[in-house]
């Protein structure tokens, strides 16, 4: 949990709010009516909302929940996401308007108009059905932050070819593993990517996924990005450059039935096995769409938009790649990183680009507080009008710094909570209506309905903190868990009966406000990233040094939370320890190890080598006590301890050597 979050125990003094400036009240997209029009008649509510898009067949129909907690939404309608992304907007005469202004890390870029992206997505998609990909096959994206990132989810959508997006930091491993659970037909990837001005490859992690399993893909279509040399398997791959050449720029966009899957997108569950998170394609848009142009204020003609996220994470597919396209925004990608090839860069490109609305972490905000205000001081930041968070929650301290040092004291901050889960965002205050309060996410959305439960299934009252549910159904949910109902079932619908359960708790203030405290599961959130601590486990016991191993998050200043991981040694490893060059070493080997299985965002920022671990007498890790040695604090409750001197020992055993 961030570090002065309120938790319930703590009251937190009244925090002053900032009422929205009187010039984008006037001229907000949000009105405070749509409270009043969604409190009428929810359902109607969202019904009219689908006219932000263009359909094939308009819906009659708007929620079918009878199979809860499957839902449908908008069923009979037909339409396409690419469509409505691209072509509707050459179609209504705004070819020639920016789409994409992609800032390469090394300082070169390029632009696509509207016009320019359906002329690539079309050939890509074109190149793709010749590959014999088709309408319902399962496409993994293995690539960096580029243009070509956008142009293949699109291309994906274009014929109907669910994507499954795979951050590019994660490990030959993870993709492997998520590959089949999709049983994808086909990888697009890149011969590699630059991060930190270093070239790494990508190209190598697919080689080597496939050459583990993966039987079900047949093609590899390979984007020219690095230059590296890469290794080819003739028959199988095919550079995009190359098919790009004879590919036509003319493709009928597949019109599918609402919902049909636009996509699965992998994210981090309470298991060891990630999850497969099921969108489609109507209710999703509806939801993607309408959210970004009211929480972000989104004016085509004079916005410059710039979402920090990777298209690897839910914040890249709705607020980078279908949300601001849909609306049609001019938007800048980043390939690189915050710091590369200094510590300005992002503010720099704010100023190259005049961005009027930013959207980021909450994590890259205390980085850049603990770089120095001195830098973004440097670059031209009065083009900003509007800021957004996700990820976790900002704490007040950095909320304010946000505000003040890179919004100038003249922008509104949106805090938005959602989720992979919940495609879109659901508590956000909203710009031009709502007077922000620092540090909360304040309220759902028009058209949303979340509470805040007690462990009985109870509202708590203002003041008191509990489970965050989410009480009705919205468009964008997810659909299911690819392949795996039941867990759907038991994950998210079990805990409170037909209440969705998001994992998070939260507390309603006095105003009725509500503040996320944090993950209530064996979740934690890494800089905005969700890693799940039984994955990382899993990765630490398969490495044959390992006995047995537990992993925490624990609270960071910067990052929110930092996987801490202790582990027992085999009895037979202390000659390899000794080998590999002590326990020191060890520790680093098995971070490093943690890093090749699942990816380097998983790296625990410390091993620490123990001789117990506490349980209960049930067998039961006890995490609590793990989290406060990790967090330097005196040891909690110890009465369940199946052996309540094991802390002690732990604590002994750490003190000299740490
Ligand atoms: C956390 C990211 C507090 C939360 C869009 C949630 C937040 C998880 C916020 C989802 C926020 C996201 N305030 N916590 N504004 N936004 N979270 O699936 O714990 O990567 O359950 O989706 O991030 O992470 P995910």
């Amino acid at each position: 949990m961030p570090h002065d979050v309120p938790g319930d125990d703590a009251a937190p003094t009244a925090p002053q709010t900032f009422p929205p400036p009187a010039d984008l009240s006037q001229n907000a997209n949000a009105r405070a009516t749509l409270y009043d029009e969604a409190a009428r008649d929810r359902l109607a509510f969202w019904k009219s909302r689908t006219a932000l898009l263009s359909w094939d067949t308009p819906p009659t129909q708007t929620l079918d929940f009878s199979d809860a907690p499957v839902a449908r939404w908008f069923a009979d309608g037909r339409l396409n996401a690419c469509h409505n992304a691209v072509d509707r907007h050459i179609d209504s005469g705004h070819g020639d308007q920016v789409a994409l202004l992609a800032e390469y890390e090394d300082g070169s870029d390029a632009q696509y108009t509207y016009a320019q992206v359906r002329d690539e997505v079309s050939r890509m998609a074109n190149v793709l059905t010749d590959l014999g990909v088709a309408t319902g096959d399962r496409v993994a994206i293995y690539l960096p932050m580029i243009p070509e990132a956008v142009f293949a989810m699109l291309a994906c959508a274009r014929i109907g070819a669910p994507h499954s997006v795979v951050f590019g930091g994660f490990s030959a491993d993870a993709l492997r593993s998520r590959i089949e659970d999709a049983g994808a037909k086909a990888v697009i990837t890149a011969d590699g990517q630059f991060r930190r001005g270093k070239a790494l490859g990508l190209k190598a992690a697919v080689d080597e996924a496939l050459a583990s399993g993966a039987d079900s893909v047949e093609h590899v279509l390979v984007v020219r990005r690095t230059g590296a040399d890469v290794a080819w398997t003739a028959g199988r791959d095919v550079w995009w450059h190359e098919a790009r050449e004879g590919a036509s720029t003319e493709h009928e966009p597949v019109m599918v039935d609402a919902e049909h899957p636009l996509f699965i997108l992998y994210t981090s569950g309470t298991t060891g096995k990630p999850k497969g998170i099921v969108h489609t394609t109507g209710g999703y848009l509806v939801q993607a769409a309408y959210t970004h142009r009211n929480v972000f204020d989104l004016k085509p003609a004079t916005d410059v938009y710039w979402c920090t996220a990777d298209v690897g994470w839910i914040t890249g597919h709705s607020y980078v790649v279908y949300g601001p396209m849909v609306n049609r925004a001019t938007q800048v990608i980043y390939e690189g990183t915050p710091h590369t090839p200094h510590q300005g860069r992002w503010w720099e490109i704010i100023q190259k680009y005049g961005v009027t609305i930013f959207y980021s972490s909450p994590t890259a905000i205390r980085t850049a507080m603990k770089w120095g205000e001195e830098i973004p001081a440097r670059f031209d930041l009065t083009s900003l009008r509007l800021l957004g968070s996700v990820g976790e929650s900002i704490n007040p301290e950095a909320w304010h710094w946000y505000r003040r040092v890179i919004g100038g004291d003249r922008c509104p901050i949106v805090d938005t909570w959602w989720q992979t889960e919940t495609g879109a965002i659901m508590i956000s205050p909203l710009p031009g209506v709502t007077a922000t309060k620092p540090g909360s996410a304040q309220v759902p959305l028009p058209g949303i309905s979340a509470e805040v439960l007690s462990d009985a299934g109870e509202p708590v009252a203002d003041g008191e903190a509990g489970y965050l549910v989410l009480t009705e159904p919205w468009p964008s949910m997810l659909r299911g868990i690819w392949g795996d109902e039941q867990r759907f079932r038991d994950t998210y619908w079990s805990r409170f009966e037909g209440r969705y359960f998001a994992g998070d708790g939260a507390r309603k203030d006095e105003d009725g406000d509500i503040w996320l405290l944090g993950r209530v599961d064996d979740v934690m959130n890494v800089s905005g990233h969700r890693l799940s601590t039984t994955e990382i486990e899993s990765a630490l016991v398969g490495h044959e040094w390992v006995a047995e191993a537990a992993v925490v998050g624990a609270s960071d200043e910067t990052t929110g939370q930092a996987v801490v991981a202790f582990v027992i040694l085999r009895e037979g490893a202390a000659a390899d320890v000794e080998a590999a060059g002590g326990e020191a070493a060890a520790s680093e080997a098995l971070r490093q190890h943690v890093g090749r299985e699942i990816g380097p965002i998983a790296k625990p920022k410390k091993v620490l080598i123990v001789t117990e671990l506490p349980k209960t007498r049930s067998g039961k890790i006890m995490r609590r006590l793990l989290r406060d040695v990790a967090e330097n604090r005196e040891v909690g409750d110890t009465q369940t301890l199946a052996d309540s001197s094991v802390m002690d020992l732990i604590q002994k055993g750490l003190a000299p050597k740490s």
